[in-house]
């Protein structure tokens, strides 16, 4: 455990040493937020490979790159490229990122990402604040010896989107998009995209929404306390609840048509907490 804590303080010193000051504020970039990442000011920019410790993503078309600056005026550190449990990595390492940005002194966390929709009133492209999520079908990241220095062995879930920002959001998205769309986010493994019957079993046990990231990174920024927002692009409707066939093609040209909102939407966001 000390030695996972030594590798940990390599890569925050490594990060130290370039970056004169830290933000309270950090943004992890799923697809179709990448180009958040072009509007940040006063940029330091440092490759994960050249982070000691650091995780490297393995995805086609993500980046691997941490971002500090400011974006309009507010500092920020954007994530640009996440892990993913698909391509390998255990969740201790999909997680690494969030407890390196803890002992930076990040506060707030914004998740993002692409999802499935499985909530019949949604469509494709629309912006969805997560307002809960379900993680059952993924072993816990917290499981193993609890790691102390972050947080509590066993915590609270029930303020893990927190209600005051979701609050905030709502607002912000009513104001530049005329409605705004909550729901649960339900996590699932992949590679694959779901089967129409796993999503009729997730619609059973109440997801909105479905995808392959993000939960673990609530769960992790959760217990060493960070404030945790999420919020998906629906990509596509979900397996089965229309007859289109997926493909990550789509999800991405979709991604890039929400694009503009869903950079508004950030920018308005942290301008307001
Ligand atoms: N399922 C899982 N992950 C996703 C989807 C989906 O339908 N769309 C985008 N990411």
């Amino acid at each position: 455990m000390n030695n996972y804590i030594n590798e940990m303080m390599e890569s925050v010193n490594f990060i130290k040493d370039k970056v004169k000051k830290i933000p309270k504020i950090a943004i992890v970039l799923g697809s179709g937020l990448g180009s958040l990442a072009d509007d940040i000011k006063n940029k330091v920019i440092i490759n994960y490979k050249d982070i000691p410790n650091f995780p490297v993503s393995t995805v086609v078309g993500h980046k691997g790159e941490l971002i500090f600056g400011t974006l309009d005026k507010i500092p920020v550190i954007a994530m640009n490229g996440r892990f993913h449990y698909y391509e390998g990595y255990d969740l201790q390492k999909v997680t690494y990122p969030i407890r390196i940005f803890k002992l930076l002194g990040i506060e707030t966390i914004i998740l993002t990402n692409a999802a499935g929709g499985i909530n019949e009133n949604f469509k494709k492209g629309d912006l969805m604040i997560i307002r809960d999520q379900l993680s059952f079908f993924a072993e816990s990241v917290l499981r193993g010896p609890n790691m102390e220095e972050f947080g509590e062995r066993f915590i609270d879930m029930s303020n893990l989107y927190n209600k005051e920002y979701i609050n905030i959001l709502k607002d912000v998205m009513n104001d530049i998009i005329g409605e705004y769309k909550e729901g649960v986010y339900a996590y699932m493994k992949g590679p694959t995209y779901e089967t129409p019957a796993e999503i009729k079993a997730l619609k059973i046990l109440g997801a909105d929404a479905v995808g392959m990231s993000t939960v673990p990174e609530a769960v992790v920024a959760h217990h060493s306390s960070i404030k945790v927002v999420g919020i998906s692009c629906i990509t596509n409707m979900a397996a089965g609840v229309t007859n289109e066939i997926l493909t990550h093609e789509d999800v991405k040209k979709t991604a890039l048509k929400a694009e503009e909102n869903f950079k508004k939407i950030v920018k308005e966001f942290i301008k307001r907490i």
